[in-house]
């Protein structure tokens, strides 16, 4: 199959060069010139396990192709991908759809032959309908279905999510009709290559599966969230959150993932679709209060961690020198949207306390959203004379820290562990002041 992909963000770049390892032939497009250039140099633009290997190896192999001018990829398409970004619209909470409707004018023009448009970027329900329209609109006799089919590729695990899924959701209007069961076809030859039986292909109407992506991420951000309150709730009666988590989640009807307590969720996803599902819902005057709840309990969490500081070292933060051991939202990837310590580090810094910290990834990205904040080359130089370090990101790398020398560097042994990667126990046996989430 022939297939472009429009934007080579996360999303476009994950998708389009696994296609191509799936065999097809992928041209990923972009407007962004100096993008496009990296790429054709064999550059990658984000941070994701895999990723150059698998991009290089395409392009090897004359599968994968980069261009600013999408039209000739676009006309010859059997599938043509929308994977441009869908940002909170400034204001209001919804999401900024400017870039979807722009594309699908790009390709209305170009449309040559039977040809399937796919919505991969995440977009409210009834944007589908909407592409369909514009498309329409500009070009009347084009041949063409509009389908939706949603990503859930976590960051730092995108390809494998990409190609051993759980599932794949795939919305097609009207799929007994003779221009729903072509569009099934194609959609169905894409992603042969998936072991079936393990991860099914769903089919399912359009604005079905325009929700469902929301409804995942809502239900995952709210899982979250109800297990971060059950651990303040384990700090206020002496209980273990960990223990709480195994002891749920060992009942199938919950499930064991997704039940880490820690300093709030962050990243490109939860925090963006969680808003914008609210919006749609009041919108359709069908409020979901579940998630607006979760907004405004993870909001006022991730602010409210800094003050864990000055409740571990029982004095105020002010003229203090903390270290923060991680930055990025997640492990494995250098993205800071969203990210816990954004709001961590403002708030120590307004409180009067100096903040130093190192993360693997998300440094330089890091050092244009916190100006104030030093940058260290490591975690040890990170904590070098600091009155006390707050693991923020769970990456491996703080996991086995040399923690005699640690105890060694810091003014005075003091750790407050956001992600729960140490044991009381442990930390109390090697003279550590040590606070965890959730842990009595
Ligand atoms: C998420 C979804 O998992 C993915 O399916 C969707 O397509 C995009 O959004 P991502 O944002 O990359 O992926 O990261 P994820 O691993 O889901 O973590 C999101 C946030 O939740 C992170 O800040 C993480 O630290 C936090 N989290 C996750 C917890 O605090 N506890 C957990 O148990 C799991």
């Amino acid at each position: 199959m022939r297939v472009a992909m429009i934007g080579t963000g996360y999303v476009g770049l994950v998708s389009g060069a696994c296609f191509a390892d799936f065999g097809h032939v992928v041209t990923c497009i972009d407007k962004d010139p100096s993008k496009i250039e990296r790429l054709e140099r064999g550059e990658i633009p984000i941070f994701e396990p895999g990723l150059d290997d698998l991009v290089a190896a395409n392009v090897k192999e004359g599968r994968l192709f980069f261009t600013l001018d999408g039209a000739e990829a676009i006309r010859r398409a059997d599938a043509v991908f929308i994977a441009v970004g869908t940002p909170t619209r400034r204001g209001d909470g919804h999401a900024d759809l400017s870039y979807v409707y722009a594309a699908a004018e790009e390709i209305a023009g170009l449309i040559d032959g039977f040809t399937v448009i796919v919505t991969k970027s995440t977009v409210p329900v009834g944007t589908g309908d909407e592409v369909e329209a514009v498309i329409r609109k500009a070009n009347p006799n084009a041949d063409f279905v509009v389908v939706s089919n949603p990503e859930f590729l976590r960051e730092g695990a995108a390809i494998g999510d990409f190609k051993r899924p759980d599932r794949v959701v795939i919305g097609v209007n009207d799929i007994e009709g003779e221009t729903g069961a072509r569009a099934k076809a194609v959609m169905s030859e894409l992603y042969r290559p998936l072991n079936l039986n393990e991860s099914p292909l769903l089919f399912v109407g359009r604005r079905t599966s325009e929700l469902i992506k929301y409804a995942a991420n809502a239900f995952l951000a709210m899982k979250i969230t109800f297990i971060n309150e059950m651990a303040d709730l384990c700090e206020a009666v002496g209980a273990d959150v960990q223990q709480v988590a195994r002891g749920i989640g060992l009942d199938k009807r919950i499930g064991s993932k997704f039940l880490h307590a820690g300093p709030g969720y962050g990243g490109s996803c939860f925090p963006k679709d969680t808003l914008a599902l609210v919006r749609t819902a009041q919108q359709y005057e069908s409020p979901v209060r579940l998630i607006e709840t979760t907004v405004e309990v993870n909001d006022a969490r991730k602010k409210a961690m800094a003050g864990r500081v000055e409740t571990t070292l029982g004095a105020a933060v002010a003229g203090k020198t903390v270290a923060l051991l991680g930055l990025t939202f997640k492990p494995n990837t250098d993205d800071m949207r969203d990210a816990p310590s954004l709001d961590i580090a403002q708030a120590l810094i307004a409180a009067g306390a100096q903040v130093q910290a190192f993360d693997p990834e998300g440094m330089h990205e890091a050092a244009k959203l916190l100006p104030d904040v030093k940058m260290k080359a490591n975690a040890y130089d990170a904590v070098e004379g600091c009155d006390v370090a707050v693991i923020v990101t769970e990456w491996d790398r703080f996991r086995a820290l040399d923690l005699d020398r640690i105890k060694l560097l810091m003014k005075q042994p003091v750790l407050i562990d956001l992600r729960n990667i140490y044991r009381p126990d442990d930390m109390a046996r090697r003279g550590f002041k040590y606070s965890g989430i959730g842990r009595g």
